[in-house]
């Protein structure tokens, strides 16, 4: 039996039967398995509350107004603004450069820098509004299975508000920067011996035996949260949307959300036209991909093997909302190989920049759909980095990719004369 409510602000509502659910249900899945998301009344959302949207970004004087995700509140959680959790996040640079655009031949290129939330990624986005439900539902004790940033950023705002929580990571599959933070915020980790698809089962599970308040992608206010990376990257561009957003996807909550907030802004009146989405997965670790091959008929889990640990995942949670996201944006999936990455990672870590490998998928789409002439030269794309350069360095510095820069580093005696001999063999 449903909890039904009558005329409720927001309700959770199963995105394959319609189901609907009160929204303080503790709940990620509907009786029939299908996802759950936020809903709220179609009045709800006006092309007026663009000007609020903007007001608060341009005062910018209270920690909610700072927050690029609070600065759109009444779109993201129905609460009082004393329950909200906030570092304050988000408010994240857009940058252009001319070396990309020559290197994915395009004149209209930008970079939404989700590396530059507290924690170094775009996770905090959507555990700001996880952990303030959480406080709210009166929770004590929050959990995740995470490839290294989710579980970062539910460490910072599970200490912040002072909650318990534990973090499940795949053993050996999480790059050591994001081990150590995730410690450094005093949570409780547990090592699973399997990989993240294992991890993400076992979570799941023991949330719903242990009554323990789980803070993965599945739990619809971490999209909620999300959402504002594409409202606060359409508010950079004076509310004109560009006409495709890429980004990378793994468990492809992300995916999720940007669709819903394309739809919600169309819907309101925010923008005149949808941009399309551009979801792009390594090519070791691409189920959507595949799946999109035959126009979604089938799908089949993969077990995944990828350099970019963070969307080293084989069986993503949120696999029907993300499909209608592609569906409901004229949306395209692509994949590329692990060379394909790291090379657009070198072109935006070049350009100072800087990404984490997993970040680079999003360039590295586009200049393969450019090149196919899918995105046309005129087009406008935003390409979104979802974590921070100093996130992923281990990389950088092991085989094999410890040989591009080979010739930049060299040990030398504390002698001026060797400074001189090394410098002369620099070309
Ligand atoms: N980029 C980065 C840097 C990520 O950390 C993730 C996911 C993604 C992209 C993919 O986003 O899962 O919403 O499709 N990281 C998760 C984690 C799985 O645990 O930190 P998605």
């Amino acid at each position: 039996m449903n909890e039904k409510n009558s005329k409720p602000a927001a309700w959770l509502a199963c995105i394959l039967c319609d189901a609907t659910y009160t929204i303080n249900a503790e709940r990620y899945r509907c009786d029939c398995q299908g996802l759950l998301e936020v809903k709220r009344p179609r009045e709800h959302f006006n092309a007026s509350q663009i000007e609020t949207f903007d007001q608060r970004k341009s005062d910018a004087r209270s920690v909610l107004d700072q927050s690029g995700v609070w600065r759109f509140r009444e779109a993201v959680l129905d609460t009082n603004e004393n329950e909200i959790v906030s570092h304050p996040e988000g408010a994240t640079r857009l940058y252009q450069r001319d070396s990309i655009n020559h290197f994915a031949g395009l004149r209209k290129l930008y970079f939404k820098h989700e590396g530059e939330n507290p924690t170094g990624s775009f996770k905090d986005r959507g555990m700001t509004v996880a952990v303030t439900q959480a406080m709210r539902m009166g929770k004590k004790t929050v959990a995740c299975a995470s490839t290294g940033n989710t579980s970062a950023s539910l460490a910072a705002y599970a200490a912040q508000a002072n909650l318990k929580s534990i973090v499940f990571v795949p053993d050996g599959q999480i790059a050591n920067g994001k081990l150590a933070q995730t410690l450094a915020y005093g949570v409780r980790i547990l090592k699973v011996r399997g990989d993240f698809d294992v991890a993400m089962k076992l979570v799941f599970e023991a949330c719903r035996t242990l009554g323990i308040y789980l803070v993965n992608s599945i739990n619809p206010f971490r999209i909620e949260g999300q959402k504002t990376i594409v409202w606060e990257l359409l508010q950079d561009l004076k509310w004109h949307a560009p006409h495709w957003i890429a980004l990378p996807g793994g468990n492809l909550g992300n995916t999720s959300a940007f669709g819903k907030a394309i739809s919600e802004a169309y819907d309101a009146g925010w923008i005149a036209r949808k941009p399309r989405l551009c979801v792009v997965q390594a090519h070791g670790a691409n189920p959507f991909f595949r799946s999109y091959l035959n126009q979604f008929r089938n799908y089949e889990a993969v077990k995944a093997q990828t350099i970019a640990s963070a969307i080293r995942i084989g069986n993503p949670v949120s696999f029907d909302k993300a499909k209608r996201a592609i569906l409901e944006t004229n949306g395209i999936v692509a994949e590329v190989t692990d060379e394909e990455l790291m090379h657009a990672k070198r072109m935006i870590d070049s350009a100072g920049i800087g990404c984490e490998p997993a970040s680079a998928c999003s360039l590295a789409g586009v200049k393969k759909l450019r090149d196919q002439g899918v995105i046309e030269e005129h087009e406008s794309v935003v390409c979104v980095l979802t974590g921070h350069l100093l996130k992923d360095a281990d990389v950088l510095l092991s085989p094999p990719y410890n040989q591009v820069y080979e010739t930049q580093i060299k040990t030398i005696e504390p002698t001026v004369s060797a400074v001189e001999q090394a410098l002369a063999n620099h070309d």
